[in-house]
């Protein structure tokens, strides 16, 4: 069932500390990790969303066992989770894997190295996403994997096994893809090489390493080159830390709520995560980054209110700010000048058409918005507020909570339909606002 809820310009800064929830890339990967782990693992702080909850469920389909441990920091649970490749199985039901893109390419090259038949699906979002660029390298690998549309489009069906390592060039640079082929690699009988154009968010390879992999990771430009060797990995503790993409809602959210002075704790800012605090800074945004824990790249990152100008974010951003475009283009929105952003047509396939999502939820807030093939410019209204209304969230929960702050900024009340899709990733997000509001 769809819910609405209203949003109303905000009569008080955001103000003080808040942990956002743990992040939804790292506890994909981590319960992967842990799944194929020899031993008991612990995960500490996994994300509280839907997304996660489906690929925890997947992996107790797949052979893991799953206890909760208790509740963790950022409103998700920590769990043990018992792993190893002698627990694994193929699963008896379809693996449903709700809204998740993450969770359908990454559970794919997972099920690509065992033996036996797993059947991916998930809702009507995922039911449109491109498969074929995880299933044609899984397929040179030596997987059986088919799909609607010759195995362009889910559900996914998988037979593993016995796999080939390969050195494959991603047409696309998606974090997704190589972190499908490095967890199916595990088990090729040779090495695999993931060849990405331009670097994307390192999780897999940083997560890999930490459990016993042999990983060896080359920078090469704006690229990179990954190479994992096939082998065992091994039980240990994993710490999830609070989520760069659901950060970047509050420090949006504090630089244009005036008076607001924010700290976001134990943030992850690793490689081609934390774009956005860059574009941020170019916009002239007084955010600081503190570093917390420079080994496992946690920081707390501090905003304050202050004018925006406007920037341009191009293809060699893109990846380390791919989910924070349409938060960013509420930023845009309220700087000074036209803000432009290109080489970001990738996000035409993500939960929604967020290029066009972005920008009808920009102008039911009445910015100007010029759409471009790959990308749009935001008239920015120089800080003026926005439009108060009616807003869709379409079903995409980043949608929603990018409106959701844009209507911190409008002169009259926001109302935002489909703020159900937050359970996705952020179930708390409205009781998180009333918190910072106090
Ligand atoms: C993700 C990678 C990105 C991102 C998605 C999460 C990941 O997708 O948009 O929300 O966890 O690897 P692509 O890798 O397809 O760009």
């Amino acid at each position: 069932m769809s819910t609405a809820i209203t949003v109303w310009p905000a009569a008080r800064p955001l103000r003080g500390h808040l942990r956002v929830p743990g992040d939804k890339s790292i506890s994909h990967r981590a319960l992967l990790v842990a799944a194929r782990a020899s031993g008991r693992s612990r995960i500490n702080g996994l994300s509280p969303g839907d997304d996660v909850r489906h690929t925890l469920e997947a992996v107790t389909a797949l052979g893991a066992g799953v206890e909760v441990a208790g509740e963790g920091a950022g409103g998700g649970k920590d769990v043990y989770v018992s792993g190893g490749p002698e627990r694994l199985h193929e699963p008896a039901e379809v693996i449903d894997v709700g809204n998740s893109g993450t969770g359908i390419r990454l559970i794919a090259g997972f099920a690509a190295a065992l033996d036996g038949l797993t059947v991916l699906a998930g809702d009507s979002s995922v039911a449109r996403r491109p498969m074929d660029r995880v299933v044609e390298p899984l397929r040179l690998m030596g997987a059986r994997v088919d799909g609607r549309e010759g195995g362009r489009l889910p559900p996914l069906v998988v037979r593993g096994g016995d796999l080939r390592g390969v050195d494959y060039t991603l047409p696309v640079a998606s974090a997704q893809v190589k972190s499908a082929l490095l967890i199916a690699g595990l088990a090729a009988r040779e090495p695999t090489t993931v060849r990405e154009p331009v670097a994307t968010r390192a999780h897999t390879e940083e997560m890999l390493a930490d459990a016993g992999a042999r990983i060896e990771v080359a920078v090469e430009g704006v690229g990179s080159v990954v190479t994992v060797h096939p082998g065992p990995l091994h039980a240990g503790e994993i710490e999830v830390p609070a989520d760069p993409s659901q950060a970047a809602f509050w420090a949006v959210a504090a630089c244009i709520v005036p008076g607001s002075d924010l700290v976001l704790e134990g943030v992850y800012v690793g490689r081609a995560r934390a774009g956005f605090v860059g574009t941020l800074q170019r916009m002239g945004a007084r955010i600081e980054v503190v570093l917390e824990d420079p080994s496992r790249h946690t920081a707390d990152i501090h905003v304050q209110a202050g004018p925006l100008v406007a920037t341009t974010v191009d293809r060699a951003d893109v990846p380390s700010l791919i989910d924070e475009i349409p938060i960013l283009a509420v930023a845009a929105a309220q700087a000074e000048g036209a803000t432009r952003f290109t080489g970001a047509a990738e996000l035409r396939v993500k939960e929604t058409d967020r290029l066009a999502t972005t920008a009808e939820m920009l102008s039911a807030l009445g910015v100007r918005v010029e759409p471009l093939a790959d990308g749009f410019v935001v008239e920015g209204n120089g800080g003026a507020p926005l439009n108060g209304g009616s807003v869709s969230s379409q079903g995409d929960h980043r949608i929603a909570m990018a409106a959701a702050v844009g209507a911190l900024a409008a002169e009259g009340p926001v109302r935002i339909a489909g703020w159900d899709a937050t359970a996705t990733s952020y179930p708390a997000f409205e009781e998180d606002l009333q918190r910072c509001l106090k």
